[in-house]
């Protein structure tokens, strides 16, 4: 697949097929992939918890209490954006975590560059994903429960066999170039 396509064509996957699952070796390829993301000095400050079967499970409950138990702290959109987030990941396959173990200046950049690697490597397999920062409302219970203690969970990666629906969906819209960009010259 060429690179320009699967940019322009990932999506955020919230609708999967779920009679086929990923597998333990894919979701390596994934990672291996992501592993060859740029990090400022080379750090390479990210760490993944890959979830899958009965331990996506636990973690999507665990996920869900929390957002009740905090309900009136949130916004209405704060409150949808948490449960749709969870209704989502359920749908997939597997869920990766994503943590900073190093928390340097350059870290946020680094791991956005692995998430993004990962996702178009996922793309290229025929899989998709899902991008959910939403995750980081029980981050100090994953912490203890993944052994990640002291790290910061940056985002959980849905992954799964995408459904029919997905295939040729539009993006929602971009700004342009102009919008975004100012040349100097
Ligand atoms: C940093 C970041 C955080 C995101 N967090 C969530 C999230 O918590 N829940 C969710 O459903 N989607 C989340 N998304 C997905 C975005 O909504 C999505 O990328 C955006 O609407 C553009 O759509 P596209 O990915 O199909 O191009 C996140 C994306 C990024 C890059």
């Amino acid at each position: 697949m060429e690179l320009s396509k699967a940019i322009l064509e990932r999506r955020s996957c919230r609708s999967y097929n779920r009679e086929k699952e990923v597998t333990e070796e894919q979701l390596r390829e994934m990672l291996e992939y992501a592993t060859w993301a740029p990090s400022g000095t080379n750090a390479q400050p990210w760490r993944f918890s890959v979830l899958m079967g009965e331990k996506k499970a636990e973690f999507l409950e665990i996920m869900r209490n929390k957002v009740e138990e905090n309900k009136e702290n949130f916004t209405e959109q704060q409150y949808n954006i948490y449960t749709w987030s969870a209704l989502s990941l359920e749908k997939g396959s597997a869920i990766v975590l994503v943590w900073d173990c190093k928390k340097t200046w350059t870290s946020p950049q680094s791991i956005g560059a692995a998430i993004q690697t990962m996702m178009l490597k996922a793309y290229d397999m025929g899989l998709g994903t899902l991008w959910v920062a939403a995750v980081h409302v029980a981050a100090e219970e994953y912490a203890k429960l993944y052994n990640r203690e002291g790290m910061e969970l940056i985002a959980g990666v849905g992954v799964g066999y995408p459904s029919e629906k997905m295939i040729g969906k539009k993006g929602p819209p971009r700004l342009s170039v102009d919008e975004v960009a100012e040349f100097f010259n």
